[in-house]
């Protein structure tokens, strides 16, 4: 495991986005992983400069996003689908039909995971996986349990993650109650694994998950096992260590 430390949110933005620029620049068709939410908004936002100033080309690019709630179709404005086309795909030359998304409109659940896992095998597997980290320890929508788990899957939304996400809704009532997520499993299976942290609210999980025992009830801290795991986190995140 490899740590970043940053003073701040931007220059933690601006090393994340070194990272994945450089993976783009090495292998241009990319399978990226994708993750929505307010860690990697800077970091996407970097990314479409560099694509304005001509240093990036994403015409090749694949994406899995890690995540969608269910039962929120791809126009809702607090869909994951509409996020990654506002903050980043609308932005770049990326070939939409080269992105992924769990469709969270699909009415059999199962199903839709099954098809999901096989989007991402027929990928040949994730390059780089961009992580956020949840304030319970969770990654992708990967809750705390007594086990980690593998494909992915449909899961509930644990109150504190509700609450957490409740300030891009007008209401809690409004957050979706389920989701669907890209499993422990496949995450641990990128090939590298980089997770953004910042501010004094990621501070207790950034201790627990990565200098704390490996355990479920701690999702990310089972990231301690991958074999190319970087941490960019900026001083506030950092600041329990
Ligand atoms: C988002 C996701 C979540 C977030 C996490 C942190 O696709 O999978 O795990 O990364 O909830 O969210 P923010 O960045 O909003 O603090």
């Amino acid at each position: 495991m490899r740590i970043i430390r940053t003073k701040n949110y931007e220059e933690m933005s601006h090393a994340a986005a070194n990272l994945i620029s450089a993976q783009v620049l090495l292998k241009p068709n990319s399978v990226l992983g994708l993750a929505t939410g307010s860690s990697p908004v800077g970091a996407y936002k970097q990314l479409i400069e560099w694509y304005e100033q001509g240093v990036l080309d994403f015409s090749q690019v694949r994406t899995v996003n890690l995540d969608e709630y269910v039962g929120l179709n791809k126009e809702h404005d607090q869909s994951y689908a509409y996020f990654m086309r506002d903050n980043l795909f609308d932005h770049v030359n990326i070939d939409p039909a080269k992105t992924n998304i769990p469709d969270g409109m699909n009415a059999d659940g199962a199903a839709e995971c099954a098809r999901y896992d096989q989007v991402i095998a027929d990928l040949g597997g994730v390059d780089l996986q961009l992580l956020g980290l949840g304030v319970n320890g969770h990654i992708g929508f990967n809750e705390p349990d007594d086990h980690f788990s593998c494909g992915t899957q449909q899961i509930e939304l644990t109150e504190s993650t509700r609450d957490a996400n409740k300030r891009f809704f007008s209401s809690i009532d409004e957050v979706p109650t389920h989701a669907r997520t890209m499993g422990v499993r496949d995450i641990l299976q990128a090939k590298r694994v980089v997770m953004v942290a910042s501010g004094k609210n990621k501070a207790e999980a950034v201790k627990a998950a990565f200098f704390g025992p490996i355990t479920p009830h701690m999702p990310a801290s089972i990231l301690q096992y991958h074999p190319d795991f970087t941490l960019v986190a900026d001083e506030d995140a950092l600041s329990l260590l």
